[in-house]
């Protein structure tokens, strides 16, 4: 009989006894147990506050955390914290961020932390009558959001403005969209919104005459956009085999291609997104609400495309830009309960959500020209060839002083695959 995953009260059991269960439920071995039980502490977190942070907590899962170098944004240097599993990611960026830094380094800059929250109301008799209500009621009920929030109100922050929408017909018939816009200060804002939606949404009830149903923020966040832009001196794009200006030329074409067809956009955007998630990751933002956002803003004017633009200036140099929603906070959520969220927010030195956004669209610049760069030359797979034959290497049992022979031989062959790597190690082996 197969084993059931129907458990009851399984978020009340003690970690370890959800772990026992599922040891039965998958067949752990005692090796694979004790990879989730005896971590006191995996990615810098204790399984104690996992437990904390989410449901059913039975582990902690870890991914590497590498420091990407050479990044210079408005003038400022900084170390920027990248979680990720995928290689090459860390090093394109830092090199990317190299080639920048020849051309001045990254120009950045955003809007103001500016929400919007969502009500649904069903059931208006005269939607268009139920909209001049509510927007002539805008006053108080912008003041019934506040109330909710003094903190962030007295930083500076706190609800701005409604909108109102008619949607004439829909699956369900007509309905009305009101749009709380809302600034969150250092916030990503969900809770915040959220709790103000909660509290405003009777008193537009009551105006419109209608029936509310969802009260939630939007993640299309197109009101908080981060920018970043960057210029590579042609020469700087200069490597073996190929000249700059056709290496600049290469990735403006490479551009285009995105520019034009969705089907390239989506890989070219999930370059992009590679830098964009491994630092929102490594700082305990809400990743998902930022990818969210991001597509959600690359199909905005009905096709999907991409999210940079690439052009060459008169003195044939490149230039870079990057627009996209960036809700992020240094406030709340993860980025103060996770020891490793606040060390990295540390080692950036932001001091406000918005310069942090800055830092992360210009990362997401940084990765999107390190993959065109290595597309429009060499192919990416020279650079992943490498890193891939140092992996069978250490797999196929290459001792570390072999490791890089053993390396040479695979890319220089062009043949990266496990077996070849044994052989060539047991060559080795028996030459020495
Ligand atoms: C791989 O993770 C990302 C790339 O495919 C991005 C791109 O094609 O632009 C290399």
């Amino acid at each position: 009989m197969s084993p059931t995953s129907r458990v009851s009260g399984f978020y009340r059991m003690p970690r370890v006894e959800r772990l026992q269960l599922v040891r039965e439920f998958a067949n752990l071995s005692d090796d694979e147990v004790a990879l989730l039980a005896d971590q006191e502490t995996a990615a810098g977190l204790t399984a104690a506050q996992g437990d904390r942070m989410i449901e059913n907590v039975i582990g902690i899962y870890g991914l590497p955390l590498g420091i990407a170098t050479n990044f210079q944004i408005n003038g400022r240097d900084y170390l920027v914290p990248m979680a990720i599993e995928e290689p090459s990611v860390v090093a394109g960026a830092s090199f990317a961020a190299r080639l920048v830094r020849d051309g001045g380094g990254f120009q950045a800059g955003s809007d103001a932390p500016i929400m919007v929250g969502q009500v649904q109301i069903l059931d208006v008799a005269d939607p268009w009558a139920a909209r001049f209500q509510l927007l002539a009621a805008r006053k108080e009920v912008l003041a019934l959001a506040n109330r909710q929030d003094p903190v962030i109100v007295r930083l500076g922050g706190g609800a701005r403005d409604l909108e109102v929408r008619v949607i004439e017909s829909s699956a369900v018939g007509p309905m009305l969209i009101v749009h709380l816009i809302y600034d969150v200060r250092d916030a990503m804002g969900a809770n915040t919104i959220n709790t103000a939606l909660e509290a405003i949404a009777p008193l537009l009830a009551r105006i419109s005459g209608g029936r509310t149903r969802l009260r939630i923020l939007s993640n299309l966040a197109d009101r908080r956009l981060a920018r970043a832009r960057g210029i590579v001196p042609m020469a700087s794009l200069a490597q073996e085999g190929f000249p700059g200006e056709d290496v600049a030329q290469g990735i403006v074409e490479a551009y285009a291609m995105a520019a034009a067809d969705p089907y390239r956009a989506a890989t070219h955007n999930k370059g992009i997104m590679n830098g964009v998630d491994a630092v929102t990751i490594a700082t305990g933002n809400d990743w998902r609400a930022i990818e969210a956002g991001a597509h959600a803003y690359a199909a905005r004017d009905g096709a999907y495309r991409s999210l940079s633009r690439w052009e060459r200036n008169a003195a044939g140099d490149l230039v870079g830009t990057l627009e996209m929603p960036m809700a992020v906070g240094i406030v709340g959520g993860a980025t103060k309960v996770h020891p490793v969220a606040r060390l990295a927010l540390k080692i950036l030195g932001v001091r406000t959500a918005r310069e942090l956004a800055e830092v992360i669209v210009a990362v997401g610049l940084a990765q999107n020209l390190a993959a065109l760069r290595a597309l429009a030359a060499e192919g990416i797979q020279r650079g992943h060839m490498a890193l891939h034959a140092r992996q069978l290497a250490i797999a196929a049992g290459a001792p570390p002083e072999m490791v890089d022979d053993v390396v040479a031989r695979m890319v220089a062959e062009k043949v990266v695959r496990l077996d070849r790597a044994q052989e060539i190690v047991k060559e080795l082996t028996c030459r020495s």
